[in-house]
């Protein structure tokens, strides 16, 4: 079998070699190509009161300047109907009033800054603070209840309340948001876009055009990254050029550049939240009354279904009680917060972890027992109802963590360095994640593929998943080269196309490889089917024994015949060749307004143990050691697996120590606008020693060939990192010092929170 083998990325070469395309570099293989260039609001919130675009065609070069006039359709580019394609009233700093278009990006540049815009300034709200204060929220707030809080509060030993903000996350894609529109002789688009969800990047196009979705054809060749910021925010982008393409019957290319990118495209919400929580004498959780507040910018996007995912995970991976979540999502004029890698199941986990890395000293536990005390354990229900199988993998990855950590040695170690130092201190901290797998919404769990065997043997598939870099083209390569018992050379892969796979979801919540690869399995047993009546004929054997293995197929025993020689075989037999495959995830429902149901599939769990050096003079410090152990279920692809765990934990990491999004609470004009000043991970902040471990003997029933999805769930085992820079700040203060960290936990927050710790400021 290919499954499970270790292979690398299939455009790794490419990858290194700078030959893999992605879709700005398609417009040099197009020619009459036009450019596009957004005039931009230097306001958080106005009223535009006029627009004059004529100076604008006063510039060289300048071929067409789009405005909301032009709009055949809909002027909208959300799935929510709040998001004006072209605004009357810009709602942030950096909002696209209109686009030009011209033979060069410079003139294009030009013409915008020569279009003149007027505007009356209204009143903003820039942070999640001040939009509490002012009751500026949207979208529908939801309320998850279980058991009786207020009597479990009342009957604790122990209660404490905080309040905790902290920030969102850029995505930083290494390709920035671009799309290549093409218009033919019919009237029909062929929009090139680098998108995770191409079937509603079609819909918008051709609700903005006014089409129907059959003369809209969106491709997805690679992204240069995604990590869920090409959820949803590429349909505007890919509508403006598709509408540019339209109006002037050229090529329209639109790319942002990184400052644009910055300003204009959503990030990963940043939250506020209230609690209170309640332990029993002996450090069990017994409840938790909370308030989160995702800070959605200026319009909802996929906020409600990110607090949803955020809600469903404030429990992590531990079991409470009695559990009260209120959730609302603020409305402030900043972008619009959106999905990003774990879609809110970080910021709900960060509540808790946060929670628990403060109350540990004030409990005279160490951190480490008290989060291991309170696992879920086997026959457990989380607190919208669905039961927590295979809780015992949390206490299995950590046993291993300890075991292969050598973490009880470590601490010795630890405590005997910050005994002889007093200006450097070491901490070590371990944290579980628990994350749930599907798409909360029932029915974006399903998915189709196409594949094709043609006369020689050779195999094209084609499934309505986008490869964002994460590998998931790979792994499909790998299920139906299994699937039909070929060799991985036989099969290739095709773009992702809107007019080959219709109606697919969005490549997302950490499910593309678990419903394209059934898809396309179901697909390729389909073909099988139909191989092994023609082969069973040829061998004088019975269908149900013919095997498919190494491209040879044969019975259970004798003579076999090969693969190439079969396929021609059953053309000549007039056997269909090729097939739709579909996958729908079973057992799945979910009622989002009670906030109750099994909306996951599994859950995916994994541990870390992370240690840290903190300079008690600048706050600045080293990641020394990760040790990983995380459950991928029967990996497909090991190696894609460990890339994955790797980006990951580096991602989170980033987000919960470096990466600080700064905005001018004024002018809400986004300060950090470009790598000089958002600091991101780098070789420099790498773990010095880091080792990733597959949880081993974890099959998962019901998914395709044992596997788990691997995606998001890594990037919460950085949590250890935040918690082991709490615990090296208490560690300059007097034993049992409970630590107050800012997120992001940056060299300077961490100076801040040691220097309290140690009776500072
Ligand atoms: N890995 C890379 N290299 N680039 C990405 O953009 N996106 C992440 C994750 N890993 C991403 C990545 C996110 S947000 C998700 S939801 C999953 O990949 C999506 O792909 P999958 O469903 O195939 O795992
Ligand atoms: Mo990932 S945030 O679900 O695209």
């Amino acid at each position: 079998a290919v499954v499970g083998v270790p292979l690398p990325h299939e455009s790794a070469a490419l990858h290194v070699t700078g030959t893999a395309l992605y879709t700005d570099d398609l417009v040099m293989r197009t020619r009459d190509v036009l450019h596009a260039w957004p005039v931009q609001s230097p306001h958080a919130h106005a009223r535009i009161t006029a627009l004059r675009v004529k100076p604008a065609y006063d510039v060289p070069g300048v071929v067409r300047v789009l405005t909301g006039d032009d709009v055949p359709g809909v002027n909208d580019a959300g799935v929510k109907h709040d998001e004006p394609l072209f605004p009357d009233e810009v709602m942030f700093n950096g909002h696209a009033v209109c686009w030009v278009l011209a033979e060069t990006l410079e003139a294009a540049r030009l013409g915008a800054a020569a279009v003149e815009v007027e505007y009356e300034p209204l009143p903003s709200l820039v942070t999640v603070r001040e939009a509490i204060a002012a009751g500026s929220f949207q979208g529908i707030g939801r309320h998850l209840e279980r058991g009786d809080v207020t009597d479990a509060l009342g009957k604790a030993a122990y209660v404490f309340n905080g309040e905790f903000e902290f920030a969102g996350q850029e995505h930083f894609y290494l390709e920035t948001h671009a799309a290549l529109a093409q218009v033919d002789e019919y009237g029909q688009i062929f929009v090139q876009s680098s998108t995770q969800h191409p079937s509603e990047t079609q819909e918008i196009v051709a609700h903005v055009l006014g089409l129907a979705s059959h003369s809209v054809t969106v491709q997805c060749l690679r992204m240069g990254g995604g990590f869920g910021g090409k959820e949803m925010q590429p349909h505007g982008f890919a509508a403006i050029a598709a509408l540019g393409a339209t109006l002037t019957g050229r090529p329209v290319r639109l790319r942002l550049n990184r400052t644009q990118d910055l300003t204009m495209s959503g990030k990963r919400h940043g939250f506020h939240s209230r609690w209170t929580v309640g332990f029993s004498s002996d450090g069990r959780l017994l409840a938790l009354d909370a308030t989160i507040t995702a800070d959605g910018g200026w319009s909802l996007d996929l906020s409600e279904p990110v607090l949803a995912r955020a809600m469903c995970h404030i429990d992590n991976a531990y079991e409470i009680p009695h559990v009260r979540v209120d959730g609302q999502i603020a409305k402030t004029n900043k972008t619009s917060q959106t999905a990003f890698r774990g879609f809110g199941g970080p910021q709900g986990m960060l509540v808790i972890e946060d929670i628990l890395g403060r109350c540990a000293p004030l409990l005279g536990y160490d951190a480490l027992e008290l989060r291991r005390r309170n696992f879920y354990q086997p026959g457990d229900s989380t607190p919208y109802g669905q039961p927590v199988r295979h809780a015992d993998r949390l206490e299995s990855c950590w046993s291993q963590v300890l075991a292969a950590g050598d973490v009880e040695r470590r601490a010795a170690d630890i405590a005997e360095f910050n005994a002889a130092h007093s200006q450097v201190k070491r901490a070590l901290a371990m944290t579980p994640v628990k994350f749930g797998i599907s798409f909360n919404l029932t029915a974006f769990n399903q998915a189709g593929a196409l594949v094709h065997v043609y006369k020689d043997g050779s195999v094209l598939i084609n499934h309505g998943g986008t490869e964002m870099g994460q590998g998931l083209h790979t792994k499909m390569l790998q299920v139906a080269a299994t699937t039909l018992g070929v060799p991985l050379s036989r099969v290739r892969l095709a773009p992702t196309r809107t007019d080959k796979v219709p109606n697919t979801s969005a490549t997302a919540a950490s499910s593309g490889a678990d419903l394209n690869g059934a898809a396309i399995k179901n697909a390729c047993e389909q073909i099988r089917e139909r191989l092994a009546q023609v082969a069973g004929g040829k061998l004088g054997i019975s269908p149900l024994d013919v095997r498919f293995a190494d491209g040879v197929v044969r019975g259970l025993s004798g003579d076999g015949v090969d693969w190439n020689e079969l396929v021609n075989l059953a053309y000549h037999q007039r056997v269909q060749l090729w097939a739709a495959g579909f996958y729908r995830t079973e057992g799945l429902h979910w009622d989002a307004n009670a906030m109750r149901g099994e909306p996951f599939k599994y859950f995916a769990y994994g541990v870390a143990a992370a240690e840290v050096e903190v300079d008690g003079f600048t706050g600045s410090y080293t990641l020394r050691r990760v040790d990983i152990v995380h459950d991928v279920g029967d990996s497909l692809s090991p190696l894609i697996d460990i890339g994955q765990i790797e980006g990951g934990f580096v991602q989170g990491a980033g987000w919960l120590t470096l990466e600080d999004l700064r905005w001018d609470t004024k002018t809400g004009r986004l300060s950090t606008q470009a790598a000089s000043t958002y600091k991101l991970p780098s070789f420099s902040e790498m773990p010095e020693v880091f080792n990733v471990t597959l949880l081993e003997k974890a099959h998962e029933e019901g998914v395709v060939y044992g596997s788990k999805a691997v995606g998001e769930p890594p990037l919460m085992l950085a949590f250890s990192v935040r918690e082991a820079l709490r615990q090296a700040a208490a560690a300059f203060g007097p034993p049992g010092t409970s630590v107050d960290l800012a997120s992001p936990a940056t060299p300077e927050a961490v100076y801040w929170a040691l220097d309290r710790a140690r009776g500072g400021a």
